[in-house]
């Protein structure tokens, strides 16, 4: 079995190692700092904001359900890993703990039960063998199934919020949640859950994956009949566009049904999408927002950019198993690329930000773009992680 470490030259290994090293150097301040906290981006003074402090929002979905609340737990788990310093262990355990409210309070949940709680209690199960975190990783798994649309076969997206009737809406960031329901069908020998997922990424191989290799964001059924009805750009340039980080969680989404199932056509479709984002990388150094915007504003997103990392990574690792050398290297050299202009161009190392990684954007049409996210550092960390052969495997079972 051939690891990623085993991949890299000798000085791609080192570069690699002094990027953990940098990790290692700053994560101890920052977790002191933001100790209790539900973290997602930095304000102009450099430090956290907290998504846990209600007094801020009008509803959880906004606060301690934001859907990037678990992110900051996979960080520290990650860290813990590498590291075995306890107070990573304590800070997401608190993290960890604190989300159950999300539980109580339901309202606010929505398709990203995945995001929040397979890197928090679902790693902790992994990592520790907390039964308790087990339970909490089969309640949201319960919670991601229970929005199966079975005529569809789609697991519907977000929830009315905005008042307009989106029943039939799926997106394809939920090729990353259904991660969760691996899991379940795994630890409790129910096929129902994997079935479900199974069902569901099919069902995003027919409608969202396009012809050459990029993807939809959202596509929108008829709840009733399950037949599509529509297509929307979403958080992309405008409808027919590719949206980056949706490139992303398809291109890695992909792998991971592929990991937790070892179907064929899974790992075709994720080399498919990764087909299509090498040739959109061959000409630059940074990810924009969406492969279709105008070169003006140069709008970036590193968060999409370190995701699509972490799915590149794999796939190299999975062709070099399976003798496509080409594809292997291919693969690798435009996952270090990324991985590399992120480090030295787009990245804070000393405690003057608590993140990381810079210039992130959530979606092409907000008003602020070239922000920080968590979800940046997490899988920037996840990736150096898999560099390293070090770090644990998030979203498998
Ligand atoms: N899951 C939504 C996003 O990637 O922004």
């Amino acid at each position: 079995m051939t690891t990623i470490r085993e991949m890299l030259t000798p000085e791609d290994q080192v570069w690699a190692e002094e990027v953990l090293n940098k990790f290692i150097a700053k994560m101890p301040e920052v977790t002191q700092r933001n100790f209790g906290k539900m973290p997602y981006t930095t304000g102009a003074d450099g430090r956290y904001d907290d998504r846990s402090d209600m007094s801020r929002f009008s509803n959880y979905a906004d606060g301690k359900s934001w859907w990037t609340n678990g992110f900051w737990g996979g960080l520290l788990w990650q860290m813990y890993v590498v590291t075995k310093d306890e107070q990573y262990l304590t800070a997401a355990r608190r993290l960890e703990e604190d989300m159950d409210d999300c539980f109580h309070e339901y309202y606010g949940l929505h398709h990203d039960v995945g995001f929040m709680w397979m890197p928090t209690a679902v790693a902790d199960y992994k990592i520790t063998g907390n039964k308790e975190s087990l339970k909490r990783g089969l309640l949201a798994a319960n919670l991601l199934a229970g929005r199966f649309n079975p005529v569809g076969k789609f697991i519907r997206a977000w929830n009315s919020y905005w008042g307009d009737s989106n029943e039939g809406w799926a997106i394809i960031d939920c090729m990353m949640n259904i991660s969760m329901l691996h899991f379940a069908s795994k630890q409790i020998g129910d096929p129902r859950y994997q079935e479900i997922a199974m069902l569901h990424a099919d069902t995003v191989i027919q409608n969202f994956i396009r012809e050459n290799g990029s993807s939809v964001h959202i596509c929108e059924f008829d709840a009733k009949t399950g037949k599509k009805v529509g297509e929307r750009g979403g958080q992309g340039y405008k409808e027919g566009s590719a949206w980056t980080r949706g490139q992303a969680w398809a291109l890695y989404g992909f792998y991971i049904s592929y990991a937790n199932t070892g179907e064929q056509r899974y790992l075709d479709t994720s080399c498919k999408v990764a087909d299509y984002f090498a040739s959109c990388m061959e000409n630059r150094d940074y990810v924009p927002i969406d492969f279709d915007q105008p070169a003006e504003p140069a709008y970036e997103d590193s968060c999409g950019a370190v995701i699509a990392a972490c799915g590149f990574l794999e796939l190299a690792k999975v062709m070099e198993e399976q003798g496509s050398k080409e594809k292997a290297q291919l693969y690798l050299s435009t996952g270090l690329k990324i991985l590399k202009n992120i480090e030295k161009n787009r990245t804070i190392w000393d405690q003057s930000c608590d993140a990381v990684v810079q210039n992130c954007s959530a979606s092409y049409h907000d008003k602020d773009h070239h922000f920080t996210m968590v979800y940046a550092d997490y899988y920037f960390l996840e990736a150096i992680c898999k560099l390293n052969d070090t770090g644990f495997f998030t979203w498998g079972v």
